[in-house]
């Protein structure tokens, strides 16, 4: 198939892109992202069409990427950083708004909806009320009242772009493999509480693309209390101990997270789970999503080294995007 004949016969079309069952299939999503990494120019289809990125939590990848993606499709991308620059929203129904809220998503996602033809939203957890933030409360406000197709650029619970490139990276370093790959998601130290959106989303994606390919046995490792919600892991092997979940790893994912149940909370004194490459095989590669904690999730000697995929799934989260929004123009 050339490029025109395999862009049209990706099977997705989306409507949103919030976590992975939106995609009906993983496999052809990811063959569309490099379909754009060899040729970014091949598909005007978003001309004439304007994105509305929207931040209430700072970015760097996420921002960037996005936009590059959304003008490589001939689309106008257009930031508002609400968290820094806007009015504060107020997100609760019925709420009295005599707090620090201005305005309410009822009235501002409206008028996002009539400016912009898909718009995209980055918000993080509160990490202090699980049921609201596990309801996706203030994602799915916005995707409520701004009635066009909205892109996940990382909500309270997952983050699906960066997902999406971390498989699109996997699949370019395994396509030719025909052994079982071993992939470890291994929980990292840090000084604050961290969400468990990125390692939500990655156990989700992996073990739905697994679902597909059967190509990888898939494991986590965590010290004890920082089990992740069952409906994101339930496929992959879970164990405590990491020593023995690294044996014959392929590729290691590096990720803080702070408690799912007792929610919120983490501790320090856990500098053992700290990757170093004496933990590493010669052949082990290394991801994590960024921003990283040098010296404290990873080593500057496994950072600086081969070992490293971050610069690559970094750069694949332009065509992560890229395929996304495609498919919902489509
Ligand atoms: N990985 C990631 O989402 O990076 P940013 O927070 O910089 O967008």
């Amino acid at each position: 198939m050339n490029q025109q004949q395999l862009l049209k016969a990706s099977v997705n079309g989306l409507k949103h892109f919030t976590n992975v069952n939106d995609v009906e299939n993983i496999q052809s999503l990811i063959d569309t992202a490099l379909t754009f990494k060899q040729n970014p120019n091949h598909s005007k289809i978003g001309s004439g069409k304007r994105l509305g990125l929207i931040f209430l939590n700072p970015s760097l990848r996420t921002r960037l990427s996005t936009q590059i993606a959304a003008e490589n499709l001939g689309m106008q991308p257009i930031i508002f950083n609400v968290g820094s620059e806007g009015w504060q929203w107020e997100f609760a129904e019925g709420a009295i708004m005599n707090g620090t809220t201005i305005e309410h998503i009822k009235d501002a996602a409206p008028i996002l909806g009539n400016y912009f033809d898909v718009l995209a939203i980055r918000t993080f957890p509160g990490l202090k009320n699980r049921e609201e933030d596990y309801a996706e409360m203030i994602f799915n406000q916005f995707v409520k009242y701004v009635n066009k197709p909205v892109v996940s650029l990382e909500s309270a619970t997952v983050h699906p772009l960066q997902s999406l490139a971390d498989c699109i990276t996997l699949h370019e370093l395994t396509k030719n493999e025909t052994k079982k790959i071993k992939v470890v998601l291994t929980w990292a130290p840090h000084i604050k509480p961290i969400p468990q959106c990125v390692a939500n989303s990655f156990s989700q994606w992996m073990n739905a693309w697994n679902m597909e390919t059967s190509k990888f046995d898939f494991v986590i490792t965590h010290p004890k209390y920082y089990e992740l919600d069952e409906q994101f892991t339930k496929g992959a092997t879970i164990t405590q101990n990491q020593n023995e979940a690294l044996e014959n790893a392929d590729f290691l994912y590096v990720k803080n997270w702070s408690r799912y149940h007792n929610y919120g909370t983490f501790d320090t004194g856990k500098q053992k789970w700290m990757l170093t490459k004496s933990k590493l095989a010669a052949h082990t590669k290394v991801m994590h999503c960024l921003p990283v904690r040098r010296n404290i999730e990873l080593s500057d000697e496994i950072l600086d080294s081969n070992h490293s995929l971050v610069t690559h799934q970094a750069a694949n989260r332009v065509w992560s995007a890229q395929a996304v929004l495609h498919e919902i123009l489509k």
